[in-house]
């Protein structure tokens, strides 16, 4: 149950930050989770009073409001077929490919929109119960869209932020969906709706205009009250997120870390080149491009396996949809025939890793890699790129980043950009980022690091949150439209 008077912050996100573990006996213990979101949020969640209302990632559990490490934490229960239809299909399956430039082609099925809109409503009830009046909530990402409208037609006093992780498609692929003016309703709910680049807030002022027919000026769109004159206004801007890079570059600085980054290098041989790819196993992130690419270079001679190596650290995702069994499949047979072609005793190709690794094991493969690739074909903004960056504060390696990557838009000048469907342009990139000299990756990762470093996700989740408090709470009689 909340506080007396309930709490004056409330995050809303699909999952909690912390994991599940039900015991032999049916007990259950949770551990915190690594993700990013729970770096970001922690020092504001304990500044404030803080509660984060989220899914605990498996069917079924219920569980009453909890306190972690200073945060009331409040699961919100899924059963196996909301999980199949709101999570794997609606979230996944049509929204997830459709704001990814439909690099898979997304499904639209009217049950699972029933069931996103169920379980969107589940979480507002479950917010607005928690919230304190005038509280902040701030609620994240593609799969909860409908909560900003939801929460404001419970609870008008309240002051809601939106941030969308993930990019925001042009209006002409938006339009696809069925259910475009609901979802665009859902979000102008909100006060204020962040996204990681201005092309993503132009692309949703732009589609807001367009189905709505709302008026928009820059940023701020215009809700017309009950009699059809101007009422509230919606802000949308970008908020670019980042790491907690001092965390990761203390990290990498460690004796222990930096004493694995050599064994790592010494087992695979210690080759001149050590390429990494660091991804969820994910369609959008263009593994396989890379991994074309890589081949290539080894058929062409220009690479070779005595001196070069890739490791692709790939962590298992969203298993149970199609589309990512298709793409395991793809990718490992590609792998399979690379390594089978071009390894040889004492040398793979590739070194293909279907797992995820703690923190520390990441800041020492970073450290032992002369090239990181990030390859997306569209990608909101990669984190792993910030994470390489803070890793290196030995000023040397290389970056190569795709275009359509939001860090891209944040990070240039600095990493070798790609784009990852002009495959012969990416084994140029390629080459280049394995034979540049010392002295210009030192210019280049100087420039990324004081970037990263200035920019951290403290200064993010600040600057969005100042944005929201600014806006004046209202009281709780108003018109919520
Ligand atoms: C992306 C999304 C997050 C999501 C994460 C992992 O970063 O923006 O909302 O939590 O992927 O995906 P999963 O489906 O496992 O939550």
């Amino acid at each position: 149950m909340p506080g007396k008077d309930g709490y004056d912050l409330v995050v809303v996100a699909n999952r909690l930050p912390v994991d599940f573990t039900v015991g032999p006996d049916g007990g259950l213990t949770w551990q915190r989770s690594p993700g990013g979101l729970v770096t970001a949020l922690e020092p504001v969640m304990h500044g404030a009073d803080g509660a984060w209302v989220g899914w605990s990632g498996a069917p079924d559990l219920a569980h009453e409001p909890f306190e972690a490490d200073g945060v009331m934490l409040v699961p919100v229960t899924l059963s196996a077929t909301e999980i199949e239809r709101y999570y794997e299909g609606f979230s996944n399956d049509t929204l997830w490919p459709l704001y990814h430039d439909v690099i898979a082609p997304p499904a639209y099925h009217r049950q699972w929109w029933d069931a996103y809109r169920r379980v969107n409503q589940r979480f507002a009830d479950a917010a607005a119960e928690q919230a304190a009046e005038g509280a902040v909530v701030w609620v994240h990402d593609y799969q909860l869209q409908l909560v900003p409208r939801m929460l404001r037609d419970l609870r008008p006093d309240l002051r809601i932020g939106f941030f969308d992780h993930i990019p925001f498609p042009p209006v002409e692929l938006f339009a696809q969906l069925p259910w475009r003016r609901q979802i665009i309703d859902g979000l102008l709910g909100a006060d204020l709706v962040g996204f990681q680049r201005n092309g993503d807030a132009a692309n949703f002022v732009r589609s807001a205009r367009r189905l709505t027919g709302y008026t928009t000026r820059g940023p701020v769109i215009t809700i017309p009250d009950a009699d059809g004159r101007p009422g509230r206004h919606v802000r949308a801007s970008s908020f670019p997120i980042s790491i907690d890079s001092h965390r990761f570059d203390t990290l990498a600085r460690t004796p222990e870390v930096q004493a694995r980054a050599k064994e790592i290098k010494a087992d695979l041989g210690n080759p001149d080149t050590l390429m990494l790819g660091v991804d969820r196993l994910d369609y959008t992130k263009g593994i396989r491009h890379r991994i074309k690419a890589y081949g290539e270079l080894l058929d062409d001679g220009r690479l070779d396996v005595e001196h070069a190596t890739l490791v692709q650290v790939a962590s298992p995702s969203r298993e149970n949809v199609g589309a990512y069994q298709e793409l395991r499949e793809h990718v490992e047979v590609l792998v399979g025939r690379i390594n089978g072609e071009y390894g040889e005793l004492g040398h793979s190709a590739i070194h293909y890793l279907h797992h995820s690794y703690p923190p520390e094991e990441m800041a020492a493969l970073y450290l032992a890699a002369d090239v990181l690739l990030v390859t997306s074909l569209r990608d909101g903004m990669n984190l792993v790129a910030k994470e390489y960056i803070a890793a290196r504060s030995d000023e040397r390696g290389a970056l190569v980043l795709s275009e359509f990557t939001g860090a891209a838009d944040e990070l240039s000048p600095g990493p070798l950009l790609v784009n990852p469907h002009d495959i012969d342009g990416m084994k140029d990139i390629i080459v280049a980022a394995a034979t540049m000299d010392p002295k210009e990756q030192r210019r280049r990762m100087r420039r990324l690091r004081r970037k990263v470093l200035a920019d951290d996700v403290a200064k993010w989740s600040e600057t969005f949150l100042g944005v929201l408090t600014a806006v004046p709470p209202r009281p709780l009689s108003v018109d919520p439209r």
